[in-house]
């Protein structure tokens, strides 16, 4: 069952109606301002920190489900409604939310008056624009009333939602003209304050929550907004909120149009308050919590609303953001024909920029609390975007790899605020060192910058204890090396990929985090899946050290590679598919000799990836199995069978419910692994029926089971062990986005950037007869045509026009500006 349609043209996911499974949200912002905004208008605001920075309030686990955001309420005589149709849930003639590329419009209508409404974070700037038009549709003439409502966060995400007694008691705003300022805590340390605005003289005004509710209410009768009258009222402590009312008549047929700016303003110390000496001169218009106080300067707050005074101002701003992201999405496009996968070539790098800005901090199950920057998480996340977004790419490259330690390990999370690790998450994931050289890899294959790895990068963000880039890629790949178990694998830490393997932690206190306990001296256990990142990894830093001249090493490297690859055949493999890991006791993790547990998907995505025991045969037997074990109708699970108990050498991972999550969920992050190792192996039909069945534009129909939003990837899917097999869990943030464009921009459609020029080895479906691919790659635009005969045929790739080198499937750098013309003949 659908809930709405993809429009392709405009590039929306269109949603027909409120009651969606699930609210299906959006994300706004690019830079520093974000919103998160439902198909409802539900969501919240924060400046570049969802904990430290969050400027709206949002109440997660709270029913009815999806509770606050901005909203507008709409008094039509008797009728009072909601464009979003929340909080009041009011019954509409029409309703309509397209979702688009960084902003969101609802369409809604009832009695003859129609709302349409966009919001939009514009380009550069700290603010969320609301446009809202107003239409009558009717014969006579209309009297209504808007009412804007956001409710204010007191900044500390953490402390707004626990400390009460001190909270009550700080809120202070301040109201002039048409709008109103969020001021809490600027008489102290901040030198920050957020107002919600709009470009008219408002005919009232509430920033009190329990006026304009009333004490006993909910948001679906606030009394100020069924009585048609605000109440003027001034907050003083409590909750703060900004409200405005605006009367508007409407001739038959006429339109009114209303910008409201919900800002974040910072101010230099020395002039944060208005007037001589921070005196202001007292304004007959200015009303604020406690008239004896100084006043906001808001000379940035007022430029800021004269930006987007006009209807004009506020069409530009959209204007130049679809332009923004036109050209983001100009770098990759794929033509095949196939409506749902042409869509997922445009949704999932959209989805891939969402999560690389917000790594794993908030969307509507990520509480914007609990997580900073993933060391491995964001190493990843990098996969995706580097090709449209390079420079933030290698900023943040250079950020994570500053939280590395001397030794090659790192912290496993770090603060986007601060930049610096953060100790309370740990350390010691030993998977991590090994993202970095994949990440940095993947920069410098899109770029050709080898002058990145001899940039000077902090350790553990030391002034004075620095090495270049490529020495701390030479740590991670060494740290390997020097943590080997024995089996002759490498230890494992912590944990590897899999964050819920914990093979050290032997908790039996459900009060410890499996995250950061550890009760063994780590000297045993062992990951199979890290030596088979680093026999994947190697190539990747042996071409940088080559890129270096550093001959040795890459020879090095090499070898050290093939010593894996043969201990991994030895100790690794378990017949039919490769072993998970080696627990602290020397026992096999994921063998047909375990009870449950026997097979994990990690280890067949890697070992595949890798080609490890090629020779063997083994990367078809691990797929195989694959298929055998871990297939289901709606996607590959990470392991079979789940686990029944809690098992005390295993950790976290024992500790689900079986079907969920890392025992035995449909992991959407690893899925791809198979997808790419089906490729690599040669078969291409078996890669496109796996992406298939996750790939969410795919998923449309049976959004009833699936639950969430049909244009983004979800980290998990209930497994077939759950009663639930089938329904979705934490969409958005994700390194399943970035995995999944992997496997569909490099293998399906099988572009790659490699360091001495750009690889084409399209395994499209069969289905598709005839595609276009257009990427670009260091500044020259490649155009190439496709002719699909048979997916895993030979490849004859020819220059149609443009002049550049090709030597079998590899073309060469085409000049900064050129566009090359290709012919792909496949089988
Ligand atoms: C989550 C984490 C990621 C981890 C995965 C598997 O998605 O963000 O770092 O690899 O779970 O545990
Ligand atoms: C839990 C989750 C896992 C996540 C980890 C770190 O273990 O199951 O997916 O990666 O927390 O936040």
């Amino acid at each position: 069952m659908k809930f709405g349609h993809f429009d392709d043209v405009n590039r929306e996911y269109v949603i027909e109606t409120p009651r969606t499974p699930y609210p299906w949200i959006n994300y706004l912002g690019n830079t520093q301002f974000f919103s998160l905004i439902s198909n409802t208008a539900g969501g919240y605001a924060f400046y570049t920190d969802a904990r430290l920075r969050r400027l709206t309030r949002y109440r997660y686990n709270d029913v009815p489900l999806d509770n606050n955001g901005r909203y507008f309420f709409i008094k039509d005589g008797d009728a009072v409604w909601n464009p979003g149709w929340k909080p009041m849930r009011v019954e509409l003639d029409s309703y309509e939310c397209r979702h688009g590329f960084g902003y969101t419009k609802f369409s809604s209508s009832k009695n003859g008056l129609k709302a349409d409404t966009l919001y939009m974070v514009p380009n550069g700037e700290n603010a969320e624009i609301q446009r809202i038009t107003l239409t009558n549709t009717s014969k006579a003439k209309k009297d209504v009333s808007l009412v804007s409502y956001v409710e204010w966060c007191l900044y500390n995400a953490l402390d707004d939602t626990t400390n009460f007694q001190r909270n009550f008691s700080t809120g202070e705003v301040e109201i002039e003209g048409g709008a109103i300022y969020h001021k809490t805590e600027y008489r102290e340390r901040r030198n920050h304050f957020s107002f919600y605005s709009v470009n008219a003289k408002p005919d009232g005004f509430d920033t009190d929550r329990e006026t304009f509710l009333g004490l006993h209410n909910n948001y679906d009768s606030p009394d100020t907004v069924m009585a048609g009258k605000s109440q003027n009222s001034v907050a003083d402590g409590w909750s703060p909120i900004a409200s405005h009312r605006v009367n508007v008549s409407l001739a038959a047929g006429e339109s009114k149009t209303f910008i409201f700016v919900l800002g974040y303003i910072e101010m230099e110390e020395a002039k944060k308050w208005a007037g001589e000496n921070g005196c202001a001169p007292a304004s007959k218009d200015l009303l604020q919590t406690n008239a004896k106080m100084r006043v906001i300067n808001k000379e940035k707050a007022i430029a800021l609303q004269k930006r987007f005074e006009t209807p004009a101002q506020v069409e530009a701003a959209f204007e130049e953001l679809k332009k923004f992201w036109d050209g983001l999405l100009s770098n990759f496009t794929l033509k095949t024909g196939d409506e749902k996968l042409d869509r997922m070539a445009v949704w999932n790098q959209y989805q891939c920029i969402v999560t690389y800005n917000f790594a794993r901090s908030a969307s509507y199950f990520e509480s914007g609390i609990g997580r900073g920057i993933g060391f491995r998480d964001t190493s990843q996340d990098m996969l995706g975007v580097v090709h449209q977004i390079p420079t933030r790419a290698r900023e943040r490259l250079f950020d994570v790899a500053s939280t590395q330690f001397e030794d090659g390990s790192a912290y496993h999370q770090f603060q986007p605020l601060t930049k610096r690790g953060n100790a309370d998450v740990g350390s010691h994931f030993n998977d991590d060192p090994l993202w970095l050289v994949l990440g940095v890899g993947g920069y410098v294959r899109e770029t050709g910058d080898v002058d990145f790895l001899k940039v000077d990068v902090p350790f553990d963000n030391s002034k004075t204890n620095k090495a270049s880039l490529f020495e701390h890629l030479k740590r991670s790949f060494h740290y390997t090396v020097t943590h080997i178990g024995p089996h002759g694998l490498p230890l494992i830490g912590r944990a590897d990929w899999n964050d819920c393997l914990n093979l050290n932690c032997f908790s039996t206190d459900p009060n410890d985090s499996f995250q950061t306990s550890t009760n063994k001296d780590g000297k045993n256990a062992e990951s199979v899946m890290i030596a088979q990142m680093f026999v994947y990894v190697a190539p990747e830093y042996a071409a940088m050290c080559r890129k270096l001249g550093h001959e040795d090493e890459a020879k090095w490297a090499e070898a050290e590679a093939k010593k894996m690859a043969d201990q991994i055949c030895k100790t690794g493999w378990d017949g039919e598919w490769y072993i998970r890991a080696y627990d602290d006791f020397g026992k096999k993790i994921g063998s047909n000799e375990c009870e449950d547990g026997k097979i994990f998907i990690e280890s067949q995505g890697f070992g595949s990836m890798a080609q490890v025991g090629a020779d063997k045969g083994f990367p078809i037997k691990a797929l195989d199995s694959v298929k055998k074990h871990l297939d289901t109708k709606y996607g590959i699970v990470i392991l079979d069978p789940p686990y029944k108990d809690y098992h005390i050498e295993l950790g976290e991972v024992s500790s689900y419910p079986p079907g969920y999550k890392e025992n035995a969920g449909i992991f959407c992050h690893n899925n791809p692994w198979v997808i790419i190792g089906e490729v690599k192996s040669g078969r291409p039909a078996q890669a496109w029926e796996y992406y298939k069945k996750i790939a969410p534009a795919y998923l449309e129909d049976i959004s009833e089971i699936h639950r969430l939003e049909p244009y983004v990837y979800a980290q998990m899917v209930a497994g077939k062990a759950a009663r639930r097999h089938g329904e979705a869990k934490n969409s958005w943030l994700t390194g399943t986005a970035a995995w999944n464009f992997v496997a569909l921009s490099q293998w399906i459609s099988g572009i790659r950037a490699e360091y001495d020029g750009l690889r084409v080895e399209p395994r499209l479906p069969a289905h598709v007869k005839n595609a276009t691919i257009t990427r670009m790659y260091r500044g020259c635009k490649y155009v190439i045509a496709v002719e699909n005969k048979k997916p895993d045929g030979n490849i004859a790739l020819t220059v149609t026009s443009g002049g550049v080198k090709v030597d079998g499937t590899l073309v060469a750098a085409g000049a900064k500006g050129a566009t090359v013309e290709l012919k792909a003949i496949v089988g």
